[in-house]
This record gives structure tokens, C-alpha cells and sequence, in this order.
């Protein structure tokens, strides 16, 4: 049977072929990197060369990467860490930052969901304890891609620190975490071809940071546990990967102007915004988000609802919400998410289940796309 198209890489993406055999060097190797023995000092190895590789895909030094179990985690850590009592958060965030930080004071965005910089300014400047901002690089539902160099700029004159989700960034977007200027940044292998259940937070020129598991002394005191060696040397196969780039913005170009074509009124959220290349939030006029997700399923393409949560409902989009979508039009919208694997047939499955699934659904513009 012929595989099918997945374009759900925001969600997880496949793994390497080079991460698989990673994993499997690392996992035969065995040994605990804490270890004073010749197969401990092998684990040691493996981890600190994944360390080095995945400071290398953003620009730090491999001091300053802690392996987390992912971006989850990384998040948590960054916010609950720093010890700050003031938080603000993007009103974009994944609900790793949103939750971590309930007290969090939200900085809105504008309707193509860029964070709000005179709102930020207006909310450092109140009187009151140093914040922490927290501002992601690129939102996993529409791919806007955040100011977050305005945004250190602004905490920087009020002193405050800044925490950035690079989640769904790294591997998509050439930065340097340095450059950024950011305290904090959180990073997850599986968005990139690398495992889930492992990830990293950057913690920059030594901002504070607080432990908060208690037991040994991994990670430099910062994270206690033994690592995941398997998992942190797949990670390191990936960022190595993923430093050539991700050249699928063709590819994304001709699916928007396509679904265009078909449906004029097919709306791209963000579309009027900066957006990583690989991201489409599209809404097909009329038809439910979970219609279309198990019609493209049926034609074997993998996309997700604009927001599937963690159980796999789909549930009102907090990001579509915040940039003022109405809710019977946010309950339209896919995710389309292209990868390292992606090809052109997969766009071209794509375009051809959207377009019956179009026609099926009887719109007025129906002959239009049929023509199309
Ligand atoms: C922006 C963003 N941050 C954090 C996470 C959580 O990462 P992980 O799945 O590694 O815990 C995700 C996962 O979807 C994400 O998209």
C-alpha cells in the first residue's frame, strides 16, 4: 500500500534515517554517562557530541544547552527557574508556557497574530518586580514568526529577562540564539526529524536557573536525572540534519496559490505576517476542520486540525481566538506542515483531496473548482 502524504510535521516529524542509527549506536553502546568505566565514557561521549551539534544549530556554547524530555519540559523549566514572580506570555503561547505560567500577564497580538510591541512597552513600563517575558519564535498553529529581537530589546530597557519557545523554529528558521539575544530558549528533537521525549532549553550567559527536579548532579546541577543518552544522541543526529535548512517554501507557495484558486474565500491565517516556510493554516469555507482531517485521511494525507489538542479532540483554537477569528471560521482551519521528507506529490494529493472534498461539500463556487 502507498504510504501516506504526511504533512503533519508540527506535530511530529518523522525521524531521520541518520537519527535512527544514532539511536541504535547509542542504545547497543549502553552505559550510564556518569560512569568512570570505559562504557560509561563511551555515553559521556555520545552526549556531550550531541550537546556540541545542538549548541552548534543555534549558536551557543555546549555549556550552555541542558537536555530536557522535551519541549514540554524545557518550557516549564525556563518559566518555573528563573524565579520571577512577574510573567508576561504571549497570548500565542503552547500551553506548555500558558499553563506553567497561570498568573501570567497576557500581551496580545493583531489579527495575523504578531505579539503586540506596544502593548509589551506599555506593560514593562507599569511599576512593579522584574519580569520575565516570554515571547515564542514561531507559532506551531500558523507559523507567524514573533519580533523577538524588538521584544529583548524592550525587556532589556526595563531589565527584565526574556524565555523563547524555538519549539517549532529550530531547524525552519536560520537564527542564533546570541544574536536573538534571549536569556532562555527551548528546544524539542521530535519537530525536527529527531525523537520525541527529549529536548533541550539554552540557558544564555548564565541567566538564573533553579532546578526544579531534585536528585543528582546531571546537567551541571541544572537538571537531575541520567540523560537519556539514546534520545540525546538522536537529537544530535538531527540538528546536524537539520543545519542544511529546510528549502519547502515552494513547495508551500504552490499549495496556497492553488487552494486560492480553487476557493478564493479559503483563508490563510497569518498569511499577511512573517510565517516559517514549512506552515499553513487554512480554512476551507464551510467545512469543519475534523470533516476535512478524516476526508484527507481516507485519500491517505496526514494533516492536522488548525488545534488538536493533546487527547486528539480538536478544541477552539486559543491562537485563532487571540487573533480574532470568529469561532465558526476558526472551526475550519487546517494545519499543513511540511518537513524534511516532504515531496511535491504530496502537495499534489493534497490540492486533489482538498478540491473534491471542496466540490463534495457543494460551495457556490463549485464549477470554479472543477476548472481549476
Ligand atoms: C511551540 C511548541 N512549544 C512546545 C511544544 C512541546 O514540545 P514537546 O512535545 O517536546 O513537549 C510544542 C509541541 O507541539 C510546540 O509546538
Amino acid at each position: 500500500m502507498r504510504a501516506p502524504a504526511y504533512l503533519d510535521h508540527n506535530a511530529t516529524s518523522p525521524l531521520r534515517p541518520a537519527v535512527l542509527d544514532a539511536m541504535v549506536e547509542a542504545l547497543r553502546a549502553g552505559g550510564n554517562p556518569s560512569a568512570v568505566h570505559s562504557v560509561g565514557r563511551k555515553a559521556r561521549s555520545l552526549v556531550e557530541a550531541a550537546r556540541r551539534s545542538v549548541a552548534g544549530l543555534v549558536g551557543c556554547l555546549p555549556g550552555e544547552v541542558v537536555f530536557t524530555s522535551g519541549g514540554t519540559e524545557a518550557n516549564n523549566l525556563a518559566l518555573r527557574g528563573a524565579g520571577h514572580r512577574r510573567v508576561l506570555v504571549s497570548a500565542v503561547e503552547h500551553d506548555s508556557v500558558g499553563k506553567a505560567s497561570p498568573d501570567g500577564e497576557i500581551i496580545g497580538v493583531d489579527g495575523e497574530g504578531v505579539v503586540d510591541l506596544g502593548a509589551l512597552e506599555r506593560m514593562l513600563a507599569q511599576p512593579g518586580e522584574r519580569a520575565l517575558v516570554s515571547v515564542m519564535l514561531a507559532n506551531n498553529e500558523t507559523g507567524v514568526v514573533q519580533p523577538v529581537g524588538e521584544v529583548v530589546r524592550l525587556a532589556r530597557g526595563a531589565g527584565a529577562l526574556v524565555h523563547c519557545d524555538a519549539v517549532q523554529a529550530v531547524g525552519k528558521l536560520g537564527f542564533d540564539v546570541h544574536g536573538l539575544g534571549v536569556d532562555y530558549l527551548s528546544l524539542s528533537a521530535h519537530k525536527l526529524g529527531g525523537p520525541a521525549g527529549i529536548g533541550a532549553l539554552v540557558v544564555c550567559n548564565g541567566a538564573p536557573l533553579a532546578p526544579d527536579r531534585l536528585g543528582g548532579s546531571q546537567e551541571a546541577n541544572r537538571r537531575a536525572g541520567t540523560e537519556n543518552v539514546a534520545g540525546i544522541a538522536g537529537f544530535g543526529a538531527a540538528a546536524t540534519a537539520a543545519r542544511s535548512g529546510l528549502p519547502v517554501a515552494p513547495l508551500r507557495d504552490r499549495l496556497e496559490s492553488t487552494l486560492r484558486h480553487i476557493a478564493p474565500g479559503a483563508r490563510i491565517f497569518g498569511g499577511g505576517a512573517r510565517r516559517l516556510d514549512n506552515t499553513s493554516c487554512i480554512a476551507m469555507p464551510g467545512v469543519k476542520a475534523e470533516t476535512q482531517v478524516m476526508a484527507f485521511d481516507l485519500a491517505g494525507v496526514c494533516v492536522s486540525a488548525g488545534a488538536a489538542c493533546s487527547s486528539g479532540k480538536v478544541q477552539r483554537s486559543a491562537v485563532l481566538d487571540a487573533m480574532g477569528v470568529e469561532p465558526a471560521e476558526a472551526a475550519t482551519a487546517i494545519r499543513v506542515s511540511l518537513g524534511w521528507n516532504s515531496e511535491p506529490g504530496d502537495i499534489d494529493r493534497l490540492i486533489a483531496a482538498w478540491r473534491d472534498l471542496y466540490i463534495r461539500a457543494g460551495k457556490s463556487d463549485i464549477d470554479d473548482a472543477r476548472a481549476a
